[in-house]
């Protein structure tokens, strides 16, 4: 490190002569500085300048700034941020206006319908309430039990406060809920529990196990929109919906019209966490699409927010007759509110850090064992390869390398699954593992591949290996 600089501080000098030594004079490479006896290089204009900007940069270095396109990194990340937890993309037009689904949360009491959501029954939903966004007082009154949980006015005021974590609620005047709207932090978020039970700070990226979506969706007054794309029956909407259960959803239901899998057994599957994937080519389970392009269609199909998105390969109509019905392909609604907070939003999403493994969820000794074996005698980073953990490039694998059913790769346009990247696999343990959580556990999945592959795996090395992954 030390000798990189060095050199390039000589150069430097060079170029910029005695000028350069004052505007460089802080940077602590001043061994050279001080004893060079710099003179004049005729060197072209052009090289000039590249000078005069590293010094320039060595200078906002040097006092501990950041250069124009650093700073710009860490203002797209912060306004990415606000917008994964906040921005609602006109989607309420399509959860509040459409179906309806603040005026069964609000319930009759409250200027809705029916007995309404109290906060007790949201939080065994899975919905999350972020303790930061209520004030002392409230958290006060919450500790003692002064707060009543069972009370649907109470969830009307914590959407008030903005505290539930991924629902945003719009009030008219008189303080009476009239929408709703959804976010990415609704899936994509948990939080620490520092408060109670679904209660406490957010933790952006890890996947929400608990939250149930098809049952809060299927409390909504008016699937008509669902009942009419899939051609079924409102029961039959209903029903789909409560058979996901907690940390699932099915984003292809309404496109291809597939409700359940040919076993019978829904075809949800679960919310994965948004942890390391920078270098990522292909998102999703089944690698539908890159992250670029995976994202505009969360938000214009998945969450029915108000932009313009193109993917012509779902106007294939033998994969997905529905959207190809539907004229998915291609969606254009003006005004456009999500193409200008695309390019933050992604760059939140690709750099959130990957929580490391807590201390006692897996055997550090063993992991170390492990991880030759990943590499080495198991084969795991054939496709898994650190330290992406999934294949570099256009990651999808046929269904029978890993020896599973092809029913979700084959909803995907690129008919294959996309070795997951393995990052903090502990925030993930819940709900299992494969996209449908077939495997409990790491052990089974090692289990599996152990059989799969013949790797011939001893149950000592099985079991390092598993915490291996663990500790990822
Ligand atoms: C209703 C729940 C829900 C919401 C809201 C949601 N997602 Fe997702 N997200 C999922 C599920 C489920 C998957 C997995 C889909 C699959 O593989 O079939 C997923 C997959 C992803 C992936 C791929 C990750 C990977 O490793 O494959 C990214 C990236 C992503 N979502 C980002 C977002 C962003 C950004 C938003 C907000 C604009 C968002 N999601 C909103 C449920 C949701
Ligand atoms: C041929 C490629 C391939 C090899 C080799 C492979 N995997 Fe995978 N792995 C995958 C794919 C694809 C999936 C996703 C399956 C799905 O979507 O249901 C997966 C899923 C997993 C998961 C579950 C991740 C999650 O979030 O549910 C774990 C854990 C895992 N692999 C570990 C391993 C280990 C350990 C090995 C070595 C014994 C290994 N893999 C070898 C392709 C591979």
């Amino acid at each position: 490190m030390h000798r990189s600089c060095t050199l390039s501080r000589v150069r430097k000098l060079g170029v910029l002569a005695a000028g350069g030594v004052a505007l460089l004079g802080s940077v602590g490479c001043s061994d050279v500085l001080s004893s060079s006896d710099t003179t004049r290089l005729e060197v072209p204009e052009g090289e000039a300048l590249a000078g005069v900007a590293e010094a320039t940069q060595a200078q906002s270095d040097a006092r501990g700034g950041l250069s124009p396109s650093e700073r710009a990194i860490v203002e797209r990340f912060r306004e990415g941020r606000e917008i994964f937890r906040f921005e609602t993309f006109g989607d309420q037009a399509f959860w509040g206006g459409q179906l309806g689904l603040h005026r069964a949360i609000a319930g009759a009491e409250n200027g809705g319908i029916g007995a309404g959501v109290s906060p007790a029954t949201a939080l065994a939903l899975g919905l999350k309430v972020d303790s930061e966004a209520l004030p002392r007082s409230l958290q006060k009154q919450l500790r003692r039990g002064q707060v009543d949980l069972d009370d649907p006015a109470t969830t009307l005021a914590l959407l008030k406060l903005n505290a539930v974590v991924g629902l945003t609620g719009f009030f008219d005047d008189q303080g009476q809920i009239e929408s709703l709207g959804i976010q990415c932090a609704l899936c994509h978020s948990n939080v620490d529990d520092s408060f109670a039970p679904g209660i406490g700070r957010r933790l952006d990226g890890w996947p929400s196990r608990d939250l149930d979506v098809g049952t809060i969706i299927s409390v909504a007054p008016d699937l008509s929109v669902f009942t009419g794309l899939l051609g079924a029956s409102d029961a039959d909407v209903r029903s789909v919906l409560t058979s996901w259960g907690p940390g699932k959803f099915d984003a292809f239901m309404h496109l291809d019209g597939k409700t359940a899998r040919p076993d019978g057994k829904p075809a949800a599957v679960l919310i994965p966490p948004l942890f390391g994937l920078q270098g990522v080519g292909l998102m999703t389970w089944n690698g539908f699409s890159g992250l670029n392009a995976w994202v505009p269609l969360v938000i214009n199909l998945e969450m029915f927010g108000q932009g313009i998105f193109s993917d012509r390969r779902l106007a294939n109509a033998a994969q997905f007759p529905i959207a190809a019905a539907n004229g998915f392909s291609r969606i254009r609604s003006t005004p456009d509110l999500v193409t200008p907070k695309l390019a933050p939003l992604l760059t939140y999403v690709e750099s959130i850090e990957t929580p490391p493994a807590p201390e006692g969820s897996f055997d550090a000794d063993a992991a170390e064992r492990g991880e030759v074996l990943f590499t080495g005698k198991a084969r795991c980073s054939n496709c898994h390869v650190p330290p992406l953990y999934t294949l570099p490039g256009f990651n999808s694998v046929p269904a029978t390398a890993i020896g599973i059913d092809s029913f979700q790769a084959d909803r995907s346009p690129n008919l294959g699954y996309r070795p997951p990247p393995l990052r903090g696999v502990f925030t993930r343990q819940k709900g299992g593992f494969f996209h449908d959580g077939r495997f409990a556990s790491v052990n089974d999945v090692v289990a599996h591949f152990n059989a799969q592959f013949d790797l011939q795996l001893a149950p000592e090395e099985a079991s390092d290996l598993a915490e291996f992954v663990k500790s990822l």
